[in-house]
């Protein structure tokens, strides 16, 4: 059966498990071959074999490191061909109050969630800019729009990831190069396995659709947002939330 993501080439950031290995199981049930990236090589490997189809690879690169992502694009490229589809959704959370918040946790979480969006996008447009196509798609978090106590750097490193996408999305429109943000709300990874059942139920009253989300909630808009269906959506940010913001 012809999916509409045949012929195309991934590459997920953070893709081993959670939200990222939820994307590019839903990017490899669209056709896609998936390129998973992820700090640890033999997890991105094992990620890479338990999806849909064949011809994923796993890569061990930290998006933080210029050089690392230098060398795993063309390692991908090389291997799976040129990536089409661009998926930033590694991140870190290292939460403090504000007067807490030491100078290392605000750095490592800038070097991670924005600084590691901008080399992969900028390693990987050059050659979406010479095909004129290509789709970038970056995990920001409802936090990004709303902030929260606790999280002003998360909260800083997810709002730059919009204006970023915004600027991205303009600058890359005329060479068909779409760029557009999702930022989840409370989904339950092991970022958000930390919570007790305090907190879990707390958080529950404030989502109109009373749950967290999963993995899969997030991962199907990725595939529609990534795919055709979507030719004409750019700059966008998409909330998946359950109703928190709006
Ligand atoms: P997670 O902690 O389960 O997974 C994050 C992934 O990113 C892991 O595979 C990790 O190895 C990878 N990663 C971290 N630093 C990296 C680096 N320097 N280089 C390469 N890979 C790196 O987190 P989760 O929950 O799946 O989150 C995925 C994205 O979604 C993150 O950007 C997060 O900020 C965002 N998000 C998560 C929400 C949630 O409720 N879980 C809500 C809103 C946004």
């Amino acid at each position: 059966m012809n999916q509409e993501l045949d012929g195309q080439v991934a590459l997920v950031t953070g893709g081993s498990r959670g939200i990222g290995l939820g994307i590019a199981n839903a990017l490899s049930e669209g056709g896609a071959r998936v390129a998973v990236i992820g700090r640890n090589g033999d997890r991105a490997r094992e990620a890479a074999r338990s999806l849909t189809g064949e011809g994923h690879e796993g890569f061990s690169c930290d998006v933080a490191s210029v050089d690392e992502v230098t060398a795993v694009v063309s390692a991908v490229e090389s291997q799976l061909g040129p990536v089409g589809i661009l998926v930033n959704n590694a991140g870190i959370t290292r939460d403090n109050i504000l007067l807490r918040l030491k100078d290392e946790d605000w750095d490592e979480v800038m070097q991670v969630n924005l600084k590691g969006a901008f080399n992969m996008t900028r390693a990987l447009t050059r050659g979406m800019m010479k095909r004129r196509e290509g789709v970038i798609l970056n995990i920001s978090s409802v936090v990004g729009l709303m902030g929260n106590p606790g999280q002003s750097n998360y909260a800083a490193s997810k709002a730059g990831l919009l204006g970023f996408t915004r600027s991205v999305a303009r600058e890359l429109a005329s060479r068909n190069i779409r760029c557009n943000a999702i930022a989840p709300g409370y989904i339950e990874t092991d970022m958000t396995g930390e919570l007790d059942e305090k907190q879990t139920a707390a958080l529950q009253e404030r989502i109109p659709l009373g749950r967290l989300g999963t993995p899969d909630d997030i991962a199907g808009v990725a595939r529609f947002l990534a795919g055709p269906a979507a030719r004409y959506i750019t700059g966008q940010v998409l909330a998946v939330d359950g109703g928190m913001v709006n």
